[in-house]
């Protein structure tokens, strides 16, 4: 087995390699200003609202938000693996791609079981043909009015009644089992014997959007509990993240302009039934931002279908609070609610693919279900009843990000309340915006202050507790939180500008716990270690992790700066971090002064610490 790729080599990879020719010669660019910008690839549009910056060596679309680095970019472009993709970038350069000696990478590793689980979904689809068990499974199946072809594109399968029966997939029983196992297929038991997870049920594989096996749902046929068995989270599988039908929807469908969110494996396949192949479902769980912007990729509307009872309205309440912030420019969520008794594979049957979609078309938007719901909470008439609503509406505020949609939403809360927009802006200031300026500030007070009024809890202005009941209900802001924004500007600051990092030592950096902390130390390393870093570069090293989305946001983040400035503020902002980073440790020492635990060294440090922050 070939081992991992060295991340060396991939930097230096990107760092040959430019990525407007890599594009252009796919999809044709235009130069605008110092970018190149095209119709973006990866959704429909009319006009081009994917960008490519040549400096940072990274492309943006304003569309979909798909974005990344050369890899990114063929990996998605072309449906690559990350492996294949280097290989691709690295024979154009007629660099050969090196191994690492170590056993195994992950990618291979990860290969190795999409085989197995490509193996297992074929299985399960021949003994719905031909095991003597299946026949009720069929029957099952065509009674809910499934055809075979249908059956077929969603890959149903059955898995026997047996224990051990995935077993006879191979010869090497003993690294079958270990794949069996580590996918969620098969269970080990304390002697170290295995068996089928799933027996004498309905199998529903799940595939990602390249069409490889990631799990499965099982349903029992006809009456029986669990109804459903689903495949566990494993390596491959993450079930806020993926979602049925996606993979069927995609190849079924050449242009999508709507998805619907629907709750189950049979409802999915019901609509397809009907000729509606643009659904797919969350796999038992609430769905997730990942689910929204994974769907938002594909195309700028969502609906989500839920129940009428009041399970599908909590579900709605929550999918908002996920959808909200994901809302900007073209982008638009509906919701719309089923009778009572009814889901979409129902509901299908009764009225037709024709009188469905009608619904669909109809659906509440999302901001009009927002003011319906706030308002059915309050009595409008009572004297309370305005205030009350603009409190109700306070934490919902905070979660719209774009400037249009706020200002339309505040208009409407002033239209509603009879307040002025002034007035309602003086009561929504949204909180943590506050303690952002309170924190910041607190870096220029002299360490004195904590002698003088020595708080039970981090907060300069010395409110009152029962002032701070009144906000929404967003948490105090703890003594590191002082740092959190400014680590956030320097990693953007960083990321979008490697170039202008200032010729500071940050090894005071490296003892902090917090992830903010963390990364601004990578990277720093990353780019003190590598002269040609750029954007792309930078962020490659996260690929694998779960930060990685956060910081192609921050790779792509309007930061209001102009190449000439950011070296000073990036200056500025170590200044007060490292400040900060002593402040803290400050406010820890003189905790145990009060409570009487502080050591004798301690108290050495505290006076070093004290000359450290006034010399700041
Ligand atoms: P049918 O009852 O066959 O029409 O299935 P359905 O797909 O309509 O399922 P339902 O609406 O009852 O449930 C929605 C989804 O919740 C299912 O597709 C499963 O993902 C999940 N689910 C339902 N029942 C169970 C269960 O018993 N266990 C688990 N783990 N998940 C379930
Ligand atoms: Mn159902």
């Amino acid at each position: 087995m070939a081992g991992r790729i060295p991340q060396s080599f991939i930097n230096e990879l990107l760092a040959r390699v430019d990525l407007v020719d890599i594009i252009d010669s796919r999809v044709p660019l235009k130069k605008a200003g110092r970018n190149y910008s095209a119709c973006c690839p990866f959704h429909n549009e009319k006009t081009p609202s994917f960008s490519v910056n040549p400096d940072k060596q990274f492309y943006y679309c304003f569309g979909c938000g798909a974005s990344g680095n050369a890899l990114t970019f063929i990996m998605e472009y072309e449906g690559q693996e990350f492996v294949a993709a280097v290989e691709e970038l690295a024979g154009q350069q007629g660099m050969e791609v090196p191994r690492e000696a170590s056993l195994g990478s992950n990618f291979n590793q990860n290969n190795e079981l999409y085989e197995t689980m490509e193996k297992v979904a074929a299985a399960y689809q021949l003994q719905l043909k031909h095991h003597p068990n299946s026949r009720k499974a069929i029957e099952y199946l065509k009674n809910r009015g499934l055809s075979g072809e249908i059956a077929k594109q969603y890959a149903i399968g059955y898995a026997p009644p047996d224990w051990q029966n995935l077993l006879g997939l191979e010869k090497d029983q003993k690294a079958l089992q270990e794949n069996l196992v580590k996918t969620g297929m098969m269970i080990k038991k304390d002697d170290g014997r295995a068996y089928d997870r799933f027996r004498d049920r309905i199998m529903f594989p799940i595939r990602n959007r390249r069409g490889q096996v990631l799990g499965f749902g099982g349903r029992v046929i006809d009456k029986g509990e669990p109804k459903y068995l689903n495949s566990p989270e494993t390596v491959l599988f993450h079930k806020g993240r993926e979602l049925y039908g996606i993979y069927e929807m995609r190849r079924q469908l050449r242009n999508i302009d709507q998805v619907i969110i629907v709750e189950g494996y049979m409802d999915v396949v019901a609509l397809a039934q009907y000729g509606i192949y643009n659904a797919v479902a969350t796999l038992g769980t609430a769905t997730t931002s990942d689910h929204l912007l994974t769907l938002f990729r594909i195309c700028p509307s969502i609906v989500f279908c839920f129940d009428g009872d009041k399970a599908g309205r909590a579900a709605a309440l929550r999918a908002l609070n996920h959808a909200l912030p994901l809302l900007k420019e073209a982008r638009e969520i509906r919701l719309m609610f089923l009778p009572e008794g009814e889901d979409p594979d129902s509901m299908v049957r009764n009225i037709g693919s024709e009188s469905f979609l009608e619904q669909v078309q109809q659906a509440t938007t999302l901001f009009d279900y927002l003011f319906e719901y706030l308002t059915s909470q309050v009595d409008m008439n009572t004297f309370e009843g305005p205030a009350k609503l603009v409190h109700l509406a306070k934490p919902f505020i905070t979660e719209i990000k774009e400037p249009i949609l706020l200002a339309r939403f505040q208009q409407k809360l002033s239209q509603l309340t009879g307040l002025s927009e002034k007035q309602l802006e003086s009561t929504l200031e949204p909180g943590d915006i506050d303690t952002q300026s309170q924190i910041s500030q607190s870096g220029q007070n002299p360490p004195t202050y904590h002698n003088e009024n020595p708080p039970p809890e981090y907060n300069t202005q010395g409110h009152q507790p029962q002032q701070t009941v009144e906000t929404p209900p967003t948490a105090k802001p703890k003594q590191s939180e002082r740092n959190k924004a400014p680590f956030r500007r320097a990693i953007a600051l960083l990321l979008q500008y490697p170039d202008a990092l200032p010729a500071a030592d940050l090894g005071w950096l490296k003892p902090i716990e917090e992830l903010g902390a963390q990364m601004l130390y990578e990277i720093y390393k990353l780019i003190s270690n590598n002269e040609a870093a750029t954007t792309a570069i930078l962020v490659e090293n996260w690929r694998e992790k779960p930060e990685y989305p956060h910081l192609i946001k921050l790779a792509n983040m309007e930061l209001h700066a102009d190449s000439e400035n950011v070296h000073s503020e990036l200056c500025e902002i170590f200044k007060r971090l490292e400040k900060n980073y002593l402040l803290d440790q400050w406010d820890r020492l003189t905790e145990k002064l009060r409570n009487g635990t502080v050591t004798g060294a301690e108290k050495d440090q505290l006076k070093q610490l004290q000359k450290a922050i006034y010399s700041k």
